[in-house]
């Protein structure tokens, strides 16, 4: 018979008992994530977090979660938008944040991009310029000043610092070129854009944005 060191065999059944329950662990932050969301944030953002226009954004298209860091989500959550009907969530506490977090990001397994979206540079275009483009084709939905959903229209307070304190020049120019599936948010450049922009016309579009913030 084969001698076998105990001290070997405790780390074998450590080392079993936690492969098959790290990922249970996972299931369960998941599993109270979508509890809590449905106890708090189903009403506005939808069943599956699909959003409605007008009410409020999807939370699970693949495109904002691609390009959106833990922090950006859940510091949203923790601190709501300032002047919409974005509510402040700090009572749910980190670990209750952080499991909405893993409820949302298991709808999507795409490798996450807001390390090097974040690290873009930031935007040097003319705001003046800018500001046409942005009356022009982005009030439409925005509403002037970017005053979201309060201006009657299907798109988010984008001119509101509660959402510009929070996002980087890089979110905000990845946004505008592949838009959000399965929203409103078409893509502003290539084929199958509303508008197909030059990356000039976006830096200037983000560079108006940035005097929007009190
Ligand atoms: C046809 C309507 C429409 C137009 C035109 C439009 N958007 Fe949007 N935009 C939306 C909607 C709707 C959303 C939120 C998606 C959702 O509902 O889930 C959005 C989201 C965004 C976001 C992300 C905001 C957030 O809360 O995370 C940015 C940034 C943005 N749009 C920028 C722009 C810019 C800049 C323009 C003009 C070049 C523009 N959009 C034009 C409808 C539009
Ligand atoms: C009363 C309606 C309402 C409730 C309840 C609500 N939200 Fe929101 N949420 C909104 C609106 C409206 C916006 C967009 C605000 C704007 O115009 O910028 C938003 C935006 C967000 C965003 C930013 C999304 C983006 O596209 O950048 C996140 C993340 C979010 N909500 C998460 C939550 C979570 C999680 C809960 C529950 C704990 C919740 N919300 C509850 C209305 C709501």
């Amino acid at each position: 018979m084969v001698k076998s060191d105990p001290v070997d065999i405790v780390k074998v059944v450590t080392i079993f008992i936690l492969s098959i329950s790290l990922p249970i662990l996972a299931d369960d932050r998941v599993d109270k994530g979508e509890r809590l969301f449905n106890q708090n944030c189903v009403f506005c953002h939808q069943p599956d977090a699909i959003g409605k226009p007008g009410l409020a954004p999807s939370l699970t298209n693949p495109e904002l979660l691609e390009i959106s860091s833990d922090k950006y989500l859940m510091s949203t959550i923790r601190d709501g938008r300032k002047d919409t009907s974005m509510p402040p969530y700090p009572h749910l506490g980190r670990e209750g944040i952080m499991s909405i977090l893993a409820y949302l990001r298991s709808h999507d397994r795409r490798a996450n991009r807001a390390v090097e979206v974040d690290a873009q540079e930031q935007a040097q275009g003319d705001p003046r310029l800018g500001q046409l483009w942005f009356d022009q084709i982005c009030a439409t939905c925005h509403g002037p000043q970017g005053d979201g959903y309060l201006a009657g229209g299907s798109g988010t307070a984008i001119g509101k610092s509660g959402f510009l304190s929070k996002v980087s020049d890089g979110f905000i120019r990845e946004t505008i070129k592949v838009g959000r599936s399965n929203t409103r948010m078409l893509p502003f450049q290539g084929p199958a854009g509303l508008a197909d922009l030059a990356d000039r016309e976006i830096e200037d579009i983000i560079s108006y944005m940035r005097t929007l913030e009190e």
